[in-house]
């Protein structure tokens, strides 16, 4: 193995590069990515990056020069891979092929648009630095957003824009927010903490038009008729994994969302092409095989340094078993998850007013905790999901936690 190739210069391609080197390969690294800028942290982009005076840098995770000169990388920023052959192995940029012995996919995913958006300023979606910086100076503007989508970055994003006391309203096709991902009474609370800070929430409702004066959006309209003011758009309405440039190849892609198809090790079934973060749906052993793509900072980064070690070494691969995490973060309420949601019952143990506890049970075992503002309890419900744990003992744990006074 001498040429490792990694497509895709965010999360899951840097921890790519970063695990190669720390499993000793000395061979080369070429990191191709479209974005013009070099691996960014994301999630600040819906956080501390919206709000009223940040410097507008992005939290890059190390300079180029780090990148050449601590990793070896040769670095091709700005370029998209167009094409893919697996018989000849080589990634196809525009203009020329780059050859590879082992290739890690982690193209991530491109978000949704709206439809009629195209040429009207001011409607955006939120995945680049480059969409950040754009909202970010609407809202030093002063906009009255509306943000389409009550998920994660439309929660996000309504949060921010809340906290500089911008008017706001959310719109949601479904009749509550994440209810469909982590149940009823989930989503009941997490519209709860929309109303208690003076978000407008229009739920069951979806946009039917836009509307515009001289090419800046005026307003949205929805299907009830309904006209909301608006100098600012957000469309946080789901995202597709990036594999357009795959199309022509012979990867397996998900026959709904177009994501690669990988099995525990994260391999594509096609010899030296394996795949990690939101592009990839993996099959994960720790819950009776499902075949899960998530969208998340944490898988991305777990699968990144797992598809390094196995496109180098195939033959030492073995079964990724995580236990899935992530958090988000809405006004000043910490939402956490871990685990899946794909269960048989949720049961909730504590109201939201004093810090939600919900716990998902697959079969006799515990499957996935959420919490909100409770930061120190998730930690011990990932464990007790990676151990398998019984579902009656979790509820006794979670239980006698409750009994016990917080502080
Ligand atoms: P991405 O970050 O999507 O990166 C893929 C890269 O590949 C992109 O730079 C793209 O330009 C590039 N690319 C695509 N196609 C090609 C091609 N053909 N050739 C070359 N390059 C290509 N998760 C959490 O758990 N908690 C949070 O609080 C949180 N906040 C978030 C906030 C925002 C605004 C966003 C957008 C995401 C957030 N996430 C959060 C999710 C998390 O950031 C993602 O799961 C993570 O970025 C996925 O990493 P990735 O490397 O798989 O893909
Ligand atoms: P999402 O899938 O979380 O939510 C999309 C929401 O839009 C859903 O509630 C859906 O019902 C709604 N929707 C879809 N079409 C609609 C329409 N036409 N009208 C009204 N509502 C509609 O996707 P989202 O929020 O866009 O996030 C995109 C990506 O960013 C995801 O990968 C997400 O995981 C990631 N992200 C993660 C964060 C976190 O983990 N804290 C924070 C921000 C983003």
């Amino acid at each position: 193995m001498e040429r490792l190739v990694v497509v895709g210069a965010s999360l899951a391609g840097l921890r790519a590069v970063q695990s190669a080197r720390r499993a000793g390969f000395t061979g080369s690294i070429t990191l191709i990515g479209a974005e013009e800028h070099v691996p960014y942290d994301r999630p600040p982009l819906s956080k501390a990056f919206l709000a009223a005076g940040h410097d507008g840098e992005a939290v890059s995770f190390h300079s180029a020069d780090e990148l050449r000169e601590q990793f070896g990388v040769e670095l091709r920023l700005g370029v998209s891979a167009e094409a893919l052959d697996t018989a000849a192995r080589e990634v196809h940029l525009p203009g020329r092929a780059v050859p590879y012995d082992g290739l890690v996919i982690a193209t991530g995913a491109t978000p949704r648009t709206l439809p009629g958006a195209d040429g009207i300023a001011g409607v955006h979606q939120l995945r680049t630095l480059d969409d950040a910086v754009a909202i970010r100076n609407a809202l030093d503007a002063g906009a009255r957003t509306v943000v389409v989508g009550a998920g994660f970055i439309g929660s996000e994003v309504a949060s921010a824009a809340r906290k500089r006391n911008l008017p706001v309203t959310v719109v949601e096709a479904s009749d509550l927010p994440l209810s469909r991902s982590l149940g009823l009474e989930v989503g009941a609370v997490c519209a709860g903490l929309h109303g208690a800070h003076g978000t407008h929430l229009k739920l069951a409702r979806t946009v039917s038009g836009l509307e515009s004066q001289y090419g800046q959006v005026t307003g949205v309209r929805l299907d009830d008729g309904t006209v909301l003011p608006a100098d600012l758009v957000v469309a946080g309405i789901g995202v597709t994994p990036a594999t357009t440039w795959l199309s022509d190849s012979s990867l397996p892609l998900h026959e709904h969302d177009g994501g690669l198809l990988c099995d525990s090790t994260l391999w594509t079934g096609v010899e030296g092409v394996y795949a990690a973060g939101d592009v990839a749906h993996a099959v994960n052993p720790l819950f009776d095989d499902d075949l899960m793509r998530l969208e998340h900072w944490t898988t991305a980064a777990e699968q990144g340094a797992v598809a390094a070690r196995h496109a180098l070494d195939p033959a030492a691969a073995v079964a990724h078993a995580p236990v899935p995490y992530f958090w988000s973060d809405w006004y000043e309420h910490r939402i956490q998850f871990t685990g899946t949601a794909h269960a048989d019952e949720v049961h909730v143990l504590r109201p939201a007013s004093e810090g939600l506890l919900a716990l998902y049970r697959r079969g006799d075992r515990l499957a996935g905790a959420l919490t909100v503002d409770r930061p120190g309890d998730i930690m011990k419900f990932r464990r007790r999901i990676a151990a398998r744990g019984d579902w009656t003992e979790a509820l006794a744990f979670a239980e006698r936690k409750d009994a016990t006074p917080r502080g």
